[in-house]
């Protein structure tokens, strides 16, 4: 269900927007920008990366992370993700698992046109993240 941007969520939606403006998509020409906020309120943000060999791309969601964790912040309670190019952009299957890594519970929250928003949680798109029994 699409909704109208809320006072909630406008901050870190406008990161999210203004972190697309900087994508590299020379390729693909889908820009995206990622904005993930930690539990303590600190937002971080990310975009799309691409490269002449392509598989070498790198995606919005896994450098707003980076850029987090180098900050040394790894409690993600929510993530929003935008794209001037395509409406209601969710996350692929890698960055699902990636973001499942640091909560499998992580809100996803993903923009459409108008300051419309839909709202997610990973577990919708990824149901069961690959896990490491040793
Ligand atoms: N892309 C992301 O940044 N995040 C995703 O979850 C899906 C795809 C980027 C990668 C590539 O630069 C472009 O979108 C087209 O696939």
């Amino acid at each position: 269900m699409a909704r109208t941007s809320s006072k909630q969520y406008d901050r870190i939606i406008e990161s999210a927007k203004k972190a697309a403006r900087a994508a590299y998509a020379p390729y693909s020409k889908i820009r995206v920008g990622a904005a993930v906020r930690t539990r303590k309120g600190k937002i971080f943000t990310g975009c799309n990366v691409e490269n002449a060999s392509l598989s070498l791309t790198l995606c919005a969601e896994r450098n707003a992370i980076g850029s987090a964790i180098a900050a040394g912040e790894s409690e993600f309670t929510y993530l929003v993700l935008s794209s001037p190019d395509i409406e209601y952009i969710t996350p692929c299957g890698c960055c699902a698992q990636f973001l499942a890594e640091f909560n499998p519970d992580i809100i996803i929250i993903t923009t459409g046109s108008k300051n419309t928003y839909k709202v997610y949680q990973l577990k919708d798109i990824l149901a069961i993240p690959f896990e490491r029994r040793e």
